[in-house]
């Protein structure tokens, strides 16, 4: 059975104090009245990682980096790398973000190096894929996002892949406030599931779980978790908030 995941992406967002505030009501929240079914993720910039860890019930909530050094360790000034995010307790790490290979020039080549270390680590990628609105008004956004899954995680053996979390997060939803309609986001992720069948098996594309990303909300979670593919969503500005972060997560 796969999992149903909420992961929180806060982006560039709170000092150390403000994220542990954060962390902390969203975990008095998870205990009390969140549904156990859902894995419940915090992505938190490095600097908050090891605090954030140690402010909440580790059995209930799971915390993320967003992002991780291509290399294992050396002399990569500024680098932060797996085992250092795995040394602050987290164990997820948030890979390929739109903002990361848009902004920062991640390419697929970069992704690859990052993905094989994560997993040589066991830390587990959420690893993020999705088109850019004119690939969408092309209508050539499934060409585009099978693109970008051949040029990294379909390169993983089969044992790899089943380890690895995918969120497809169309562009043009990001911090919009324009939602990819319930329709668009499960065919896509039906798509990317099919594609997982043909390349591994259809037992292996059961598996796997694949979340939303673009302006999810309290409001449209409902809708977009009741689709067959849609296992949970990857969520940035409504994860700054507790009370909806917590609506999200019981959103089932
Ligand atoms: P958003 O961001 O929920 O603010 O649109 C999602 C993401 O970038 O992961």
């Amino acid at each position: 059975m796969r999992k149903k995941i909420v992961a929180g992406n806060w982006k560039c967002n709170t000092t150390v104090k403000e994220g542990v505030e954060l962390a902390k009501s969203v975990n008095e929240l998870v205990l009390t009245r969140g549904a156990k079914d859902v894995v419940v993720v915090l992505g938190t910039p490095f600097t908050h990682l090891n605090s954030v860890a140690e402010s909440v019930d580790r059995n209930r909530i799971q915390i993320a980096s967003q992002n991780c050094a291509a290399e294992s360790k050396g002399a990569f000034t500024g680098e932060v790398s797996v085992s250092m995010i795995q040394s602050t307790g987290a164990n997820y790490v948030i890979l390929g973000h739109s903002e990361r290979r848009e902004y920062y020039n991640e390419t697929s080549e970069i992704l690859n190096k990052k993905l094989a270390l994560i997993l040589e680590q066991g830390l587990i990628p959420i690893y993020c894929c999705g088109e850019a609105l004119t690939i969408r008004e092309a209508g050539t956004q499934n060409e585009f996002v099978k693109q970008q899954l051949d040029e990294t995680i379909f390169y993983l053996t089969e044992e790899q892949l089943l380890k690895i979390v995918i969120a497809y997060e169309p562009i043009w939803a990001i911090g919009t406030g324009k939602t990819a309609t319930t329709q668009q986001a499960q065919d896509m992720l039906a798509y990317i599931r099919g594609l997982i069948a043909a390349k591994y098996s259809k037992s292996v594309a059961e598996e796997i779980s694949i979340l939303y990303g673009g302006s999810c909300s309290a409001s449209n979670a409902n809708e977009l978790f009741s689709q067959p593919d849609i296992d949970g969503g990857l969520i940035g500005g409504a994860s700054l908030k507790a009370e909806d972060f917590l609506s999200i997560i019981n959103g089932y």
